[in-house]
């Protein structure tokens, strides 16, 4: 069975008490075991992964050279600043989706420009966690449409 990895970056593990007025009142766990039923029905499996460093997150992006089809990111904070984390997936080259629970072109300035955008396959904003299972539908079909 082919394999997805969903990296969640810096603060996603505080969701469900985080400003739950943006990012709603699911906790990431919630999140990741709804992203796991919806793998799962797919007959995909799914890894995830948290980090609040950006060390760990390219180390994680590394590693997965040779054992991920598709990579899922929300890369939250670091979106709009980490050149490390572009550089990581430009160099695995494995075809990532990029997710935001929150609309990113609708706040401000500094969140509008994101770092990944233009290297992944395309970007999910501003439909809160559903948008992860968008990710994994998509991610599906982007790697049924490669074999
Ligand atoms: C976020 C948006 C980022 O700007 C922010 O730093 C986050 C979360 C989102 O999912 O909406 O931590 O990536």
């Amino acid at each position: 069975m082919e394999k997805i990895l969903i990296i969640h970056g810096p603060n996603l593990n505080m969701l469900g008490s985080r400003e739950p007025e943006l990012y709603g009142s699911e906790t990431l766990d919630d999140i990741n075991n709804n992203i796991e039923a919806r793998a799962k029905s797919h007959d995909f499996y799914i890894e995830t992964f948290q980090s609040n460093s950006e060390s760990e997150l390219v180390n994680k992006i590394q590693s997965s050279l040779n054992n991920i089809s598709l990579i899922i990111i929300n890369p939250a904070a670091y979106t709009h600043t980490s050149v490390a984390i572009r550089d990581a997936l430009l160099a695995t080259a494995i075809p990532t989706i990029e997710v935001h629970l929150s609309n990113i072109h609708k706040r401000e300035d500094f969140r509008k420009k994101s770092l990944v955008s233009d290297i992944v396959v395309g970007q999910i904003t501003g439909f809160g966690p559903f948008g992860y299972l968008m990710a994994i539908d998509a991610a599906v079909n982007y790697i049924k449409l490669s074999r």
